[in-house]
């Protein structure tokens, strides 16, 4: 008689007895009457218990304590008050366990207490919100490459050697007498897919020992990665720049609900339209330079340095959408990428950065095609020669211009949540001082 159902799925119900399985995620009673707020994962709802109607279940309602498991049975009543358009008319309750020490209460709570509490924070309406808009940017992410022909291929995480640069790699101990690296990047890899499959794309985990605590840095984070044969820097520009409108698309198809409950200005999402800016690395210089001269940025950027967070922010907030810089110091840059002919000192390198101060999203560019190149680059950058010989493959047997880059998952997530830290756009969050729950 009962149907079950989701908090999601009450307004087809009005009228109708159902019955929802949650929690209990916060309570008001007032003389004759309790408000439940159930939650059950989809949403949350108001259930209402009048007293007259039955007292002993008036009594157990008012008795169950904040994050009580529950099942609830009722009628479905429309409410224009209520954000959900529906409210529930409570028949009857079953308390699967009642619960009275829940600690996280509707006060105010520190950073590090909840942070310490995560496993139960995130049932909290706005990191629920915050992991459900993850959810999108992944899903949207996914389709995106899976419908522009690219092959699913990913990257072990466990490496001989590093990506990016020896001073931020993992060292695990694997069996006694070899080192692994957690991987910094799916990159070496894809390059070899690519070849394989002309495009392909990585997904997965990715993991930097950096020192850094600031809120744009993890030292486990995800990062989908595209690599493209037959590909140039430029094309990279354009796949990234359909990579976000695809997502900032989806999420504000999909995640109305979650974007209210995180009051976020939905008009600087909309206002994301391509062509996104692509600015040269000479003439970004040039921009930082004159922010300096309005005594806008603090210190004066010179040609050959890399960009510290105010530079990013500086950048980005002369233009309302995202811009793409390339064209970066082959010295500041990864072994691996190829350089311009005609100006040796500039590497192809693009990164993409985000509008509202949140820093580089995209990094990638053009891969060296030269095997000789190479040979030479690992051994000025001190890489271990043996553990990229089968990289070097690639430059034997087929070489090609080819190109790709990562988009860090977190990031993304945190600009399109609108929210200050990237820690909170994960579910287990692992940082510097932080490796629980
Ligand atoms: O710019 P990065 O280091 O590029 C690479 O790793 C390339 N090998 C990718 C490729 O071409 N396939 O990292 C790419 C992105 C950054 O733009 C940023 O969004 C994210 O990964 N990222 C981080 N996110 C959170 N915490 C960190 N510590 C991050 N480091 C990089
Ligand atoms: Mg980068």
């Amino acid at each position: 008689m009962h149907h079950q159902t989701y908090v999601d799925q009450l307004k087809g119900h009005v009228g109708e007895s159902v019955t929802l399985k949650g929690w209990l995620y916060n309570k008001r009673s007032s003389g004759k009457l309790v408000f439940l707020q159930l939650r059950d994962g989809t949403g949350i709802v108001q259930c209402v218990v009048f007293k007259p109607n039955d007292e002993a279940l008036f009594e157990l309602a008012d008795s169950l304590g904040q994050e009580s498991s529950i099942v609830v049975a009722g009628t479905v009543k429309e409410d224009t008050r209520s954000s959900i358009g529906v409210e529930l008319d409570v028949t009857a309750i079953e308390v699967l366990q009642n619960v009275h020490d829940y600690p996280i209460t509707p006060k105010e709570h520190g950073t590090e207490f909840l942070m310490d509490n995560r496993h139960l924070w995130i049932r909290s309406r706005k990191q629920h919100a915050v992991l459900k808009i993850r959810h999108s940017v992944i899903k949207a992410t996914r389709d995106y490459f899976d419908s522009n022909g690219f092959t699913l291929a990913d990257t072990p995480v466990f490496t001989p050697a590093a990506c990016e640069g020896t001073t931020t790699l993992f060292e695990v101990d694997y069996f006694g007498d070899t080192k692994a690296y957690l991987t910094q990047s799916g990159q070496l890899y894809n390059e070899a897919t690519a070849a394989a499959f002309g495009k392909s794309y990585a997904f997965g985990p990715t993991f930097r020992a950096e020192r850094s605590k600031t809120r744009r840095h993890l030292t486990e984070f995800w990062m989908v990665e595209p690599e493209v044969a037959y590909a140039g820097y430029e094309d990279m520009m354009d796949l990234g720049e359909g990579l976000i409108l695809a997502i900032v698309e989806r999420v504000l198809a999909d995640r109305q609900e979650e974007l209210k409950t995180l009051e976020r200005d939905i008009a600087k999402l909309e206002a994301i339209t391509a062509p996104f800016p692509r600015l040269h690395y000479d003439e970004a210089v040039r921009l930082l330079q004159e922010g300096h001269e309005k005594g806008e940025l603090e210190n004066r950027f010179e040609w050959g340095g890399d960009f510290g967070s105010p530079d990013e922010t500086y950048l980005s907030s002369q233009f309302g959408t995202p811009v793409f810089v390339h064209h970066f110091p082959t010295a500041i840059k990864g072994f691996y990428f190829e350089i311009d002919k005609d100006r040796p000192e500039c590497a192809l390198g693009i990164d993409l950065l985000a509008p509202e101060g949140y820093g580089e999203i995209i990094g990638g560019g053009e891969r060296a095609t030269s095997l000789e190149y190479l040979e030479k680059q690992i051994e000025s950058h001190n890489l271990p020669r043996d553990a990229f010989e089968w990289y070097l493959d690639l430059r034997r047997y087929g070489s090609i211009p080819h190109a790709g880059f990562g988009m860090g998952i977190e990031r993304t997530v945190a600009w399109m949540a609108g929210i200050e830290h990237v820690r909170d756009t994960i579910p287990f969050p692992r940082m510097l001082y932080r490796l629980r729950p």
